[in-house]
């Protein structure tokens, strides 16, 4: 991955030498942006900041930067997101994320613009590489938030988005065909029983290390702020890998997989869907923030009330903790920004880090947890 310098970085996105907090605006080539006070921030999951689709930049580096040149705060967070879903290396999201149980790749996606007060969604979305713009285009161009299958893809033909018959790479491909054959449908007849080997399945690839823990859920949030404290955000997926065909998660829906005020601050998920869908959890920290909460104690509320409603043996570890991970991404409307997880440890044993993206240029940061360790066992 090349790096690019710090001095680089300030170089190109035209910060070098002023200081944000003294600026006044129009100083710099940057018209109204430097306000005092509010300093830029873009805050993503971690494949914000290690994905650049063969270019230059992540998808923070080049959602901060275009802030920094006044660009719309939405317009930039999508633009991020798409370096990760045209990405063919990343299997998380997009072009070339891990299809669902048929082979099929289907896309969720929505985003929330605050000073708008508006938001567009798409779900189980199949054919389009960038479902967080075909979700902008639901936002721009109707009257409704969301919309699902054959009618997204069909809106989102007809707003002349390319559909291709096929969204997965030779990666995802040959991913989904190994599953298919640890599962081997044929010998399991009885639903309950090729689900428990579905689920096995998953298992043996992860501890093999074929896929990525963080993408079998895999999810990009990305939120950003200007130094006119607008923020907006976005959050697109290619959902759970192997799922149910039709399943979707908590990604393309307001609240859960995204929330955003524009007088409070904006909240995204990655993990797992239907543990965060139970408390809409973006919201409840959106909430806790209007309150007064400093957006990592408003996470940490969430991750407390996640832990508590899981109560079902299967979802529990032998010593009654959750066997799953959920993450959020939060940033208030005053720049302050945490991330927190449910536990500090990926399954490979190493940190869990989120991205962040600011003057300095982007980098990754250990979340700030509720419990030690893996959620595995
Ligand atoms: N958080 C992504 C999903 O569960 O689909």
């Amino acid at each position: 991955m090349k790096k690019i310098k710090r001095r680089e970085f300030m170089r190109t996105t035209g910060v070098a030498g002023l200081s944000l907090a003294t600026a006044k605006p129009g100083v710099g080539g940057f018209p109204n942006i430097l306000v005092p006070g509010i300093k830029p921030l873009v805050i993503s999951s971690s494949n914000g900041n290690s994905f650049k689709n063969g270019g230059d930049v992540t998808a923070v580096q080049k959602a901060f930067t275009m802030i920094t040149q006044g660009a719309d705060v939405l317009d930039a967070v999508i633009a991020g997101v798409n370096i990760v879903e045209l990405d063919p290396l990343d299997d998380s999201v997009g072009y070339g994320g891990l299809p669902n149980a048929d082979g099929v790749v289907q896309l969720d996606a929505c985003c929330m613009h605050g000073p708008k007060k508006r938001a567009g969604g798409v779900a189980a979305l199949e054919g389009v590489r960038t479902p967080s713009l075909v979700a902008k285009a639901v936002m721009e161009n109707t009257d409704h938030h969301l919309l699902v299958g054959k009618g997204a893809q069909e809106f989102a033909r007809n707003m002349g988005f390319k559909i291709e018959d096929d969204l997965n790479t030779e990666n995802s491909r040959r991913k989904w065909l190994e599953w298919k054959r640890k599962i081997d449908p044929a010998h399991y007849l009885d639903p309950k029983k090729r689900a428990e080997a579905g689920r096995r399945a998953t298992l043996e690839m992860l501890a093999e290390g074929r896929i990525r823990e963080e993408n079998l859920h895999g999810t990009i949030n990305c939120n950003g702020i200007n130094s006119k404290g607008e923020v907006c955000g976005v959050t697109t997926t290619s959902g759970l890998s192997w799922k149910m065909p039709g399943r979707v998660g908590d990604s393309p829906i307001l609240g859960a997989g995204l929330y955003v005020d524009g007088e409070v601050g904006a909240v995204g998920s990655t993990g797992r869907g239907e543990a965060n869908l139970y408390g809409l959890c973006s919201f409840l920290i959106v909430e806790e923030m209007r309150r007064g909460r400093h957006p990592k104690d408003a996470g940490m509320e969430a991750l407390r009330r996640i832990k508590a409603n899981t109560y079902e043996k299967r979802l529990l570890k032998r010593d009654g903790n959750p066997n799953f991970y959920v993450r959020f991404y939060i940033l208030n409307a005053r720049g302050e920004y945490a991330g927190v997880a449910m536990y500090d440890l990926n399954d490979n044993g190493k940190k869990a880090t989120f991205a962040i993206c600011d003057e300095n240029g982007p980098q990754n940061v250990p979340f700030d947890s509720l419990m030690q360790g893996k959620h595995s066992e």
